[in-house]
C-alpha cells in the first residue's frame, strides 16, 4: 500500500482535498492534515481518508505526526506539500509590514522546507518516493500573467514565496538525487478553489490537481527538480 501525506486539507473546494480523491482512486491511502483537525475530519470522514492535525510552522506539529506515520505505516511514499497562504493581491512591497513577511515566508517557504527535513528518512524507507510542492506561476519570472514583474505590484510577497520554493526545490533535487526521491514544483494554473474565480477564467480544481498527481505517481523515469504544469515543463 502507497501511503501520502497531503498538506493543508481544511477546504473540500480546496486543491489539497481534490488532489487526496484522486490519489485515493488510484488506490492510494491518503492521510489528509490540516490546522484544525475538525475540518480535516469532515472532510476524510466520507471520502476515506485519515484525517491528522499538522501545522506547517510548529516543529511540534510536525514531529507529532511523522512518530505517527513512523509507528503506523513506517515509511511514506509521498509528500505533497500543499499548504500555502498569504495571497497579497495588489499589495506593494515598499509598503508590506515585515512581520507579513515572515509569516509568509514561514509557512509558504519554510513549512515546505521543514516537512521534508522531518519525513526524508520515511520517504526514504519508499520504493518510490516523490515529493511535490505545490508552487504557482506567480513565482515564476517567465509567467506572462502572473510571474515576477508580469503585474507590478500584484501578490509581490505571495510570488517572492513561490520563487524562494521552486528554488528550494533545484536545491534539494540535486541533494536528493541519490535516495531515489524524486521532488518538483507543481504549479496548478489558476484553480477556481474560491467562489467567483471561475468567472476569471479560473480552471476546475480537477484539472489543477491531475498536475499534481502527476508528479506525486512519477514512474522510475520521471523527472526530478523540475517545474511543471499538466505534467508539462514551465519556465523557472
Ligand atoms: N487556487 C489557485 O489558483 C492556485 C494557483 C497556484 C498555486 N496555488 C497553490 O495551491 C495550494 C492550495 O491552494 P488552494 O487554492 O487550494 O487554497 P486553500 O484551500 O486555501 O489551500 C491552502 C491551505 O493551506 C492551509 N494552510 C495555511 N497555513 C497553514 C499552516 N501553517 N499549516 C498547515 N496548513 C496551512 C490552509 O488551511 P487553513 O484553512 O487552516 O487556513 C488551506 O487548507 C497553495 O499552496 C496555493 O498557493 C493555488
Amino acid at each position: 500500500m502507497k501511503v501520502a501525506l497531503i498538506t493543508g486539507v481544511s477546504r473540500e473546494t480546496g486543491l489539497g482535498f481534490e488532489t487526496a480523491r484522486q490519489l485515493s482512486q488510484l488506490g492510494y491511502f491518503v492521510i489528509v492534515s490540516a490546522r484544525d483537525i475538525y475540518q480535516a475530519k469532515s472532510l476524510a470522514g466520507p471520502a476515506n481518508l485519515q484525517a491528522e492535525q499538522l501545522d506547517v510552522t510548529d516543529p511540534g506539529s510536525i514531529e507529532a505526526l511523522c512518530r505517527t506515520i513512523e509507528r503506523d505505516y513506517e515509511k511514506l511514499d509521498v509528500l505533497i506539500n500543499n499548504a500555502g497562504a498569504y495571497y497579497d493581491q495588489g499589495a506593494h512591497a515598499l509598503e508590506t509590514e515585515t512581520a507579513f513577511v515572515h509569516e509568509a515566508l514561514d509557512t509558504n517557504l519554510l513549512g515546505a522546507w521543514r516537512m521534508i527535513r522531518a519525513f526524508a528518512p520515511l520517504l526514504q524507507r519508499s520504493d518510490a518516493p516523490r515529493i511535490v510542492n505545490v508552487s504557482s506561476g506567480a513565482g515564476s519570472f517567465h509567467d506572462p500573467s502572473f510571474g515576477i514583474g508580469a503585474r507590478p505590484g500584484a501578490t509581490p510577497v505571495y510570488s517572492i514565496t513561490k520563487t524562494a520554493l521552486n528554488a528550494l526545490t533545484i536545491h534539494l533535487a540535486h541533494e536528493l538525487k541519490d535516495t531515489g526521491i524524486k521532488i518538483n514544483a507543481v504549479c496548478p494554473g489558476f484553480v477556481a478553489t474560491y467562489p467567483g474565480t471561475a468567472a476569471y477564467g479560473a480552471r476546475p480544481v480537477s484539472e489543477g490537481a491531475k498536475g499534481i498527481v502527476w508528479a506525486a505517481t512519477l514512474g522510475p523515469d520521471g523527472p526530478t527538480g523540475g517545474f511543471y504544469r499538466d505534467g508539462q515543463p514551465i519556465e523557472w
